[in-house]
């Protein structure tokens, strides 16, 4: 009798691994297990499963696929398929990114573009940004070195797959894949980034060329970063005159120190892409990320309440105001919900770099926009808080700026 439940669960463990299908597509009404036998298989073969969905979703679609499995099917309510009323409406109002040129920013027109700035990260959140000086190349190695780490057999892969959140690098899928009930159509690479010098040597060792790449990468939107911030700073009225001076000094040095988190994305194509995700609906934690998406669309951001799509502008950054920027500002910077949508046809790449001050830091409102008229409206915060946060919880929508907010 053990024998047989043995022979049956492994027959059906073989059948499963050569189609995929879900058990409930197979009826038992004809064979003789009992509903002992039958439970024993179905735990075994959900076990099998999850160990599957474990290894990402590149990884499922090598093994051929052909319908979006049920761990990936999101309840109808939280699906992308925008009404298509709503599609046409953001086509004809022509929605589009603000554009800030940063070339322009740094000439004589700054005083207007500062304000455009202002506008963006106060009515959007996020802008695109041209003109930014980072040599061409240097963009097109980064999405080269990022297809093709993907690319990679899934067991030179694996070796970077960790649950450790504080690890120097880290392969995984989905948003959270310990927590989520219902995964997402992702597959992500982490790296942290600073002090550069010792965690590179901790990033992959393949393809060979990843760390120079990346580290070029890193360097050139670090410093790009830093550029942008003094303009934000300066767009809230925080710095830029010389009384100032030393008070710029001191916070760009904090930023100097400050922590670098590089997310390379990857969205293999998708069945059925309306019933599934990405990314879902999220915030990013820091001050400012950097986002460098190939020339496949996906990101969406929330605006007055319609998801709108963000064309992808060859050699351009999308950049997007974070909590902790929204939080340091008071409020008057907007770190807002965005999401990813996927593709049928097309593999997907991404970069997003998360900027923010040092791990140990605090991040509080800035005193000089607190006042009578904008009361303090955040608790102070620190990144401690934010990792806590998110190993407790299931990290949806907008819930740790939330939990950071005084009523
Ligand atoms: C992220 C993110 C958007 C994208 O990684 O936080 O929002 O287009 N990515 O991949
Ligand atoms: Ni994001």
């Amino acid at each position: 009798m053990h024998q047989n439940l043995l022979i049956i669960t492994q027959f059906i463990s073989f059948l499963y691994s050569l189609s995929l299908l879900s058990l409930q597509h197979f009826t038992f009404g004809y064979c003789t297990m009992s509903p002992a036998m039958v439970m024993a298989a179905k735990t075994k073969q959900n076990d099998n499963l999850e160990s599957q969905y474990q290894k990402g979703v590149k990884h499922l679609c090598e093994n051929g696929i052909n319908k979006v499995p049920k761990k990936y099917i999101l309840p109808v309510s939280d699906r992308p398929n925008m009404k298509d009323r709503e599609l046409i409406n953001v086509k004809k109002q022509n929605l589009k990114l603000p554009i800030i040129d940063f070339a322009e920013l740094q000439g004589s027109n700054r005083p207007q573009v500062l304000k455009s700035l202002a506008n963006a990260c106060e009515q959007y959140g996020f802008f695109q940004l041209v003109n930014h000086g980072i040599p061409s190349d240097v963009i097109s190695s980064m999405i080269d070195v990022s297809t093709r780490f993907f690319e990679l057999p899934f067991e030179e892969r694996a070796k970077y797959m960790s649950s450790d959140m504080q690890s120097p690098v880290r392969c995984g899928t989905s948003f959270n894949q310990n927590k989520d009930d219902v995964f997402c159509w992702r597959d992500f690479l982490k790296l942290m980034c600073n002090p550069i010098s010792d965690v590179v040597p901790h990033w992959p060792s393949s393809p060979v060329d990843l760390r120079r790449l990346m580290a070029t990468y890193a360097k050139e939107t670090k410093y790009l970063f830093l550029m942008i911030m003094v303009s934000i700073l300066e767009s809230l009225g925080l710095v830029g005159t010389t009384e100032h001076k030393t008070e710029e000094d001191e916070i760009l040095k904090d930023f100097e120190d400050g922590s670098q988190l590089m997310v390379v994305n990857c969205y293999p194509p998708c069945p059925e892409p309306n019933l599934t995700l990405g990314i879902p609906p999220h915030s990013d934690y820091g001050f400012l990320t950097l986002l460098l998406q190939d020339e496949v669309e996906g990101l969406q951001i929330q605006h007055q309440d319609k998801w709108i799509n963000v064309e992808p502008i060859a050699n351009a950054f999308v950049v997007n105001v974070g909590d902790h920027l929204e939080i340091f500002s008071n409020g008057k910077y907007k770190s807002v919900l965005h999401r990813v949508s996927v593709n049928p046809m097309k593999s997907r790449i991404s970069v997003a770099s998360l900027h923010s001050l040092p791990f140990n830091y605090m991040v509080k409102p800035s005193p000089k926009l607190i006042n009578e008229e904008n009361p303090r409206g955040y608790k102070d915060t620190d990144f401690s808080s934010f990792l806590e946060y998110i190993s407790s919880c299931e990290p949806k929508r907008k819930n740790f700026l939330e939990s950071r907010k005084l009523c």
